[in-house]
This record gives structure tokens, C-alpha cells and sequence, in this order.
């Protein structure tokens, strides 16, 4: 069928449907039927309660409506702090066989009765006892022990009192009131009810005057103009069903809109941290210039954690303040390699060098701890899996522990992301430009360089980026080349170059955060976190000159030392 064709055949009806229509008819064909339900009885300031009443929904039904309505600003809902009363047990006994004063009156209008031969379940002793302070203080009765009890006997005052329903103000209150008048607005009452009201609430269980919470609902001006068109929803249907496309009787019926813009629940499904996906980025960088990615354990000994790499013995780096030590002794590597190591320690092995001249303790490298820097992971390569006798490039990323003082910038466990390059005759220039080239993966392109020292490497040096958004030079990366004396044990005769950086930093730079602390802990944004836009590579445009470093602020911040 064509275009043509089915316009012809299209009955009147359709054509008045596809009528250009208003904005407040497009609306009210949007209406779900629960909101629809609600709508002939919306009215300026009237409150979720009064709704329940006026519809017969539940408070449920009734606030998913309203907020539907709100949705299409309809209504604007707001809330309340609302002045209830509600009934005690005596007060339900009040409404519904009286106030118990005047069915005492009543019970002894006759003839004078003992307090026992009125008492009932309806009209039980303690409510009689505290009613007789009332009648007394009105002259309503009079009292007499007997011998059967008190007797009570009504007073001509008690007597115009039971008789009259208007003498005594209290009565009022209960008039025309059953126990389904409850709970109710105490806004809503005369002020004489609620003068009374207070009066009755000072009773023991009778009424009960709180302050509750209420939504009121206060209509827009297009909640104004949709309840002023009077739409008539009767031939608004909800669903297209099967018999209706059988019979064709769809053509001439109207549907409810599917309102794709209405607002839905964020549904935050399981995604990957945004810590991990900055780490995965630092990964990628790796990837694609052609390094291979390695890892190794968390509890490590002191011996591939320091000895290994010609830590001496007694650098402070080896103290409590900065290890956590693990109970047990660790597991050595083969003699021979133990045995290289100690002479590297003590006289420098083959290299020439005089070593650190000290008795080298074995107990000492056996102290089992978790892993202080990912430096360990790479002498560990060296000595168990032959690496740095073949040319290649390797990282990780890798979490160490550090027993630090934890602050918005240090937690006790931390991210370190390095890498290193095996090679003949490489030079610090093949350094500086292999670090120039991983920051440039990152965006990064203003950075300079600063000497420094570590144990194992010689020269050694800091590589700091300039921050364009805090306009201050970060030091990020730590390096250096391998010294002889740590690489000798390992019969390693290439050049070595390595480097060590902080993952924290560069996971909040990459996700445009100040801190750690704005990443992970018991300060993060969780909706941040479930929400967040996946960290990209573009910290910083290329090109401007940076200011000279020298006469900045840097900051030491490699999570680096030892
Ligand atoms: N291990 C050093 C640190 O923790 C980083 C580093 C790695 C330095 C390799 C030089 C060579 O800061």
C-alpha cells in the first residue's frame, strides 16, 4: 500500500487525531492512567493525606502519581511539616459512645448508682475515676461512701449538662465525628475545636496532637491551564492490543503518548573504578610503545625488596617507620645468586667497586615484608627469570605498602607504575627521551629534569611535569640507570635504564581530581563514581612555553625514596 493510497482510505477520525494539537492536549495525552486518577481531584495546596482520602489509594500510590504529575510540571510538590490529630484508646471509646462525663451524667440521671454498677468495658474505671474531677468542677455530682461503694447522685447543674448538648464546649468536639474523621488536620479545625482539641489532648489516651510529615501540592501554571481544558480521557486508550490491529479499530482510537524525555532512575550498572580505568590508560600508553607487561607478589623478602638491588643493609628505608614486617622468615633465592649478592654488598663483586664494606647479613634479607616499591617485582625478573641478559622493555603497575603517616595524598598501600629498557650502551639522553615520550602519551610536554640519588642507580633522576591547572611542577617519576654493583649478581653486562612513578597522581590527574583522596576512601563521591565519564588521554594542550622551574615550588611527590 502506498502513502498515497492509505491517506485516501484513512477514516475522518484519524485525520482529526493527527490535527496539529496543543501543547496542553500533547500533555494530557502523555498521562499515565495512575496520574490520570489523580487529576479530577487536584487542587491548589491540597496534601498527599486528602488525596488517599479523596481517590482511595494508598499513600504509595498516591506520591508515585504526584511525582509522575511533578515529572511533566504538572504539580510542584513540597514538604511539610503538618499539626495531626489523631485518636488514643480513650479517645476511640469518646467517639464512639460519648464522652464518658456525660455517660456518667447519663447513667445516673435517674436515680444515684455506685461507681461499680457503671463501669463497663466501654466505660471503664479509670476514665470514670478521671471524669469525676471534671463533674466535680462543676458542680455535676455529689459523692457518698456507702457500704456498697461510692455513690454518685447528679446535681441539678449535672442534670442541664447531660440534658443540653451545647452547655458543655467539649461535647462539641466529638460531634459529627466518627473514628474514620481520624487522624485529621489540626489546621483544618475551627478554633474553637481546637481550643477543644488541646483541652482533650491533655487526657490520658484520648487525642494526640503531633507534628507529621505531609507533602502539599501546589499546582503550575501548566497544572492551571491542563485542569482549565477539562480534557475528556474517555477514549484515551493505554495499550495497542492484537484485536484492535485485527479489527482495524485502531485507526480510529487515540493513545497515550510514550513520553520519551520523562526523567527515570539512573541506573548505575557495575563499571570499572575510575582509579582502574586511569591504571588501564597508564597500561595502554605501555602497550603501544612496545613494553611487555610483567607483576610479582605483595609479601616479598627484604632480600628482593633491597638486597637484591644493593640497598645497603642499614638505609633507613629499612626501618619499622617505613616496612611492614610479616611474621616468618622468607624464602631465599639459590645459593650461588645469595652468595653474589652478599659479595656485591661487601666488596663489590667484579665491578671494581669496594661495596658498602660491611658484614652482610642473610638473616636480615630473609625478614619477610610486603612489598615497598615495584622495583623489587624487576630484580626479581632478573634473578629467577633470566630477564636483562636479552634487549627488551617491561612494566607493571604495581601496589606497594609503606608504613607512612596516611593523609589526603598517602594512604599506607599505593599504585606504582614502572617500567624499564634493557639495551647496549643505553645513556641517560635514551632516558630523558623514552620519559619525555611516556609523559607526551599522557599529554603532558612541559617537564624538566632534576638530579637525585638512589641506592641502585647511578646517575638517578627526577622527572617533573608542570601542572597547568594548580600552576606548579610536580615531580612524578623517579629513574635512574641500573648501578654495576646491583646488576652483577645477575651476570647482567647490558645497560639498564628504569624508571618508577606515582599511579595515585596520575589516576587524579587523568580524572581531573586534586587528591587520592578524591578517588578512593571514605571521602569519594560515590555518585561521581558511578556516574563519572571514563578518564581520557588530554591533561594538557601542547606548545606554551613553561615558566622557569627554578623559581617554583616543587613538590616531591614520586611516592618514591628508596
Ligand atoms: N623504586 C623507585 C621509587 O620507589 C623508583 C625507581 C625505579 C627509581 C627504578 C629508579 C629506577 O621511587
Amino acid at each position: 500500500m502506498t502513502h498515497k493510497e492509505r491517506t485516501k482510505e484513512t477514516p475522518n477520525g484519524t485525520l482529526q487525531k493527527n490535527q496539529k494539537q496543543t501543547a496542553i492536549e500533547v500533555l494530557a495525552q502523555s498521562l499515565s492512567l495512575i496520574e490520570r486518577k489523580l487529576l479530577p481531584h487536584l487542587q491548589e495546596g491540597i496534601t498527599v493525606r486528602e488525596l488517599m482520602e479523596k481517590t482511595g489509594s494508598s499513600d504509595a500510590e498516591v506520591k508515585r502519581a504526584l511525582m509522575w504529575l511533578s515529572n511533566h510540571g504538572i504539580v510542584e510538590l513540597e514538604n511539610k511539616e503538618e499539626k495531626i490529630v489523631s485518636l488514643g484508646s480513650n479517645g476511640l471509646l469518646a467517639v464512639e459512645h460519648g464522652l464518658p462525663e456525660i455517660r456518667i451524667l447519663e447513667a445516673i440521671k435517674e436515680q444515684p448508682q455506685t461507681i461499680e454498677s457503671i463501669t463497663s468495658d466501654s466505660l471503664p474505671r479509670g476514665e470514670i475515676m478521671s471524669s469525676i474531677g471534671v463533674l466535680k468542677k462543676n458542680r455535676a455530682v455529689e459523692m457518698k461512701k456507702t457500704d456498697k461503694g461510692m455513690l454518685l447522685t447528679i446535681t441539678p447543674a449535672g442534670k442541664i449538662l447531660a440534658d443540653n448538648e451545647d452547655v458543655y464546649a467539649l461535647r462539641a468536639f466529638f460531634k459529627g465525628k466518627t473514628s474514620s474523621t481520624f487522624p485529621l488536620a489540626f489546621a483544618s479545625l475551627s478554633t474553637d475545636e481546637q481550643q477543644q482539641a488541646i483541652e482533650l489532648s491533655k487526657r490520658k489516651d484520648f487525642l494526640k496532637i503531633g507534628l507529621e510529615k505531609t507533602t502539599i501540592v501546589h499546582l503550575t501554571t501548566t497544572g492551571k491551564q491542563l485542569l482549565n481544558a477539562k480534557i475528556d480521557f474517555s477514549n484515551l486508550e493505554e495499550q495497542l492490543t492484537p484485536e484492535m490491529l485485527v479489527s482495524g479499530s485502531w485507526k480510529h482510537k487515540t493513545f497515550r503518548r510514550y513520553d520519551v524525555e520523562s526523567p527515570v532512575p539512573l541506573l548505575a550498572g557495575g563499571r570499572r573504578h575510575p582509579f582502574r580505568e586511569a591504571t588501564n590508560l597508564i597500561r595502554d600508553v605501555y602497550l603501544s610503545m612496545g613494553f611487555k607487561e610483567m607483576s610479582g607478589p605483595w609479601v616479598e623478602s627484604a632480600f628482593w625488596c633491597m638486597d637484591s638491588m644493593w640497598i645497603p643493609q642499614d638505609h633507613p628505608a629499612r626501618d619499622e617507620q617505613d616496612t611492614f614486617f610479616i611474621d616468618g622468615p622468607a624464602d631465599l633465592p639459590e645459593k650461588e645468586l645469595v652468595a653474589k649478592v652478599k659479595s656485591a654488598h661487601e666488596e663489590g663483586l667484579d665491578t671494581g667497586s669496594t661495596g658498602h664494606t660491611e658484614q652482610w647479613s642473610e638473616d636480615l634479607a630473609r625478614q619477610r615484608i610486603l612489598r615497598t616499591h615495584s622495583t623489587a617485582t624487576t630484580f626479581r625478573m632478573f634473578g629467577e627469570q633470566g630477564v636483562g641478559k636479552e634487549d627488551g622493555k617491561y612494566f607493571y603497575i604495581s601496589n606497594n605498602f609503606r608504613n607512612e603517616a596516611v593523609d589526603a595524598t598517602h594512604l599506607a598501600e599505593f599504585v606504582q607504575v614502572e617500567g624499564f629498557i634493557v639495551g647496549d650502551d643505553l645513556t641517560l639522553a635514551d632516558l630523558m627521551g623514552v620519559i619525555k615520550e611516556f609523559y607526551a602519551r599522557f599529554g603532558i610536554h612541559k617537564i624538566r629534569f632534576k638530579p637525585t640519588f638512589n641506592p641502585y642507580t647511578e646517575p638517578s633522576m627526577e622527572a617533573h611535569y608542570y601542572d597547568e591547572n594548580k600552576k606548579k611542577w610536580y615531580a612524578l617519576i623517579n629513574s635512574g640507570i641500573f648501578r654495576p654493583e646491583a646488576l652483577a649478581p645477575y651476570g647482567i653486562k647490558k645497560t639498564v635504564i628504569a624508571w618508577g612513578m606515582g599511579g595515585s597522581r596520575v589516576a587524579a590527574l587523568l580524572n581531573h581530581k586534586n587528591n587520592l583522596r578524591e578517588l578512593v576512601g571514605p571521602t569519594v563521591d560515590f555518585e561521581w563514581i558511578a556516574t563519572h565519564k571514563k578518564p581520557l588521554l588530554d591533561l594538557e594542550d601542547d606548545g606554551a612555553e613553561a615558566p622557569d622551574m627554578t623559581k617554583k615550588r616543587i613538590e616531591e611527590s614520586t611516592e618514591g625514596g628508596n
